[in-house]
């Protein structure tokens, strides 16, 4: 067996549950978040392990500096674009991710957010808090009957899904992995991706951000959507292209867009932000107590379980 993790470094916010498991198990743990690249220089070569959320980016030069000392990076969470997995496995150092453990909370915060897209809610409340009683400015229009497409049918495109399907919505759904009896399963017309622009009112995306999905949803397959679609991001900044929807948006095909998650972030396109038909939220997806909780204690257990020689959720 490899040498156990006996020195943790918590580098981003993390629930004081995950400090509890691995200061029980007898592990070492320094919180110090917020820490600049050349102090992570000094306090990575000095730890065993070091949790983050999404935060902290742990890239290539970062693990070579550790190397030999830094055995396993632990990302309380789902999206590991903020590792360096290539360079972390050059210099033999694991991957760990708490893949399921905010998958629910990002779901129903994605339902929140087709449902809120459909009736105004943030736009209504704002007007409401502005002294006014505007009930002719928010005319809605039910989900009931209306076309979901969701691209990524994983973990959170799945959960999205079951959960749409009871308010009555239609899913089709695009996935390379997934076969058509797998989606059939669940009630869902999986569909080539030509075939789902033009019959989708809401556009979920839930896939990982990597070359193939970056600028997934852009100016030209925004143009072979239906007129009047919505389009919703709770995955990852860049996947779609916030400039091509706005345009969409500006110019009336497009109704719709709600996004928690922004390239960069925090967002500096305020256009998009800031827009009249745009809903945002600050990256909440697995902002609840709940999703909190399970991310810190599960990625504590992992690397206790990793001390025991049973190695859980490793990427
Ligand atoms: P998952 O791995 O379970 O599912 C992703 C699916 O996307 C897979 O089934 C994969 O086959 C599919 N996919 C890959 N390339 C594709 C493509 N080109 N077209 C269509 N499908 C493709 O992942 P998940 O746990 O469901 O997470 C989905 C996304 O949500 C990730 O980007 C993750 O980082 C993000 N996320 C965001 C929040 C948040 O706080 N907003 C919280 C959790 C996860
Ligand atoms: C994730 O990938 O787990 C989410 O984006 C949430 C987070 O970063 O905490």
């Amino acid at each position: 067996m490899s040498s156990p993790i006996n020195k943790v470094l918590i580098a981003d916010d993390i629930e004081q549950e995950c400090v509890d498991i691995l200061k029980q198990n007898g592990i070492e743990v320094t919180v110090k978040t917020k820490q600049t690249k050349e102090q992570l220089l000094e306090t990575l070569p000095q730890h065993d392990a070091v949790i983050v959320r999404s935060a902290t980016k742990i890239t290539a030069d970062l693990l070579a500096a550790s190397a030999g000392k830094l055995k396993l990076v632990g990302r309380a969470g789902t999206g590991v674009d903020n590792i360096d997995v290539p360079a972390a496995t050059a210099n033999k150092i694991l991957v760990m991710n708490t893949p399921q453990a905010n998958s629910r909370s990002a779901a129903e915060l994605t339902c929140t957010l087709i449902l809120s897209l459909s009736r105004h809610v943030p736009q209504a409340a704002a007007s409401m808090k502005a002294g006014k009683w505007a009930r002719k400015d928010f005319m809605g229009e039910e989900v009931y009957g209306r076309t979901l497409a969701v691209l990524g049918l994983g973990r959170i495109g799945t959960e999205v899904a079951i959960r749409l399907q009871a308010f009555g919505m239609r899913v089709i759904g695009y996935d390379p992995i997934v076969t058509k009896e797998q989606a059939q399963a669940k009630n869902i017309e999986l569909l080539p991706l030509e075939q789902i622009w033009p019959q989708a009112d809401y556009i979920t995306v839930h896939v990982p951000l990597i070359k193939q999905t970056e600028n997934l949803i852009n100016k030209e397959t925004l143009a072979l959507c239906k007129k009047g679609v919505r389009i919703i991001n709770v995955a990852r900044g860049g996947i779609v292209n916030e400039q091509d929807l706005v345009e969409s948006l500006n110019n009336g095909h497009a109704k719709g867009a709600a996004f928690d998650v922004f390239e960069p972030e925090p967002p500096t396109y305020r256009e998009f932000v800031d827009h009249p038909l745009v809903i945002a939220t600050p990256h909440l997806g697995a902002s609840t107590i709940d999703a909190q909780l399970r991310v810190a204690s599960e990625i504590a257990d992992n690397i206790v379980q990793y001390n025991k020689g049973t190695v859980l959720g490793v990427l």
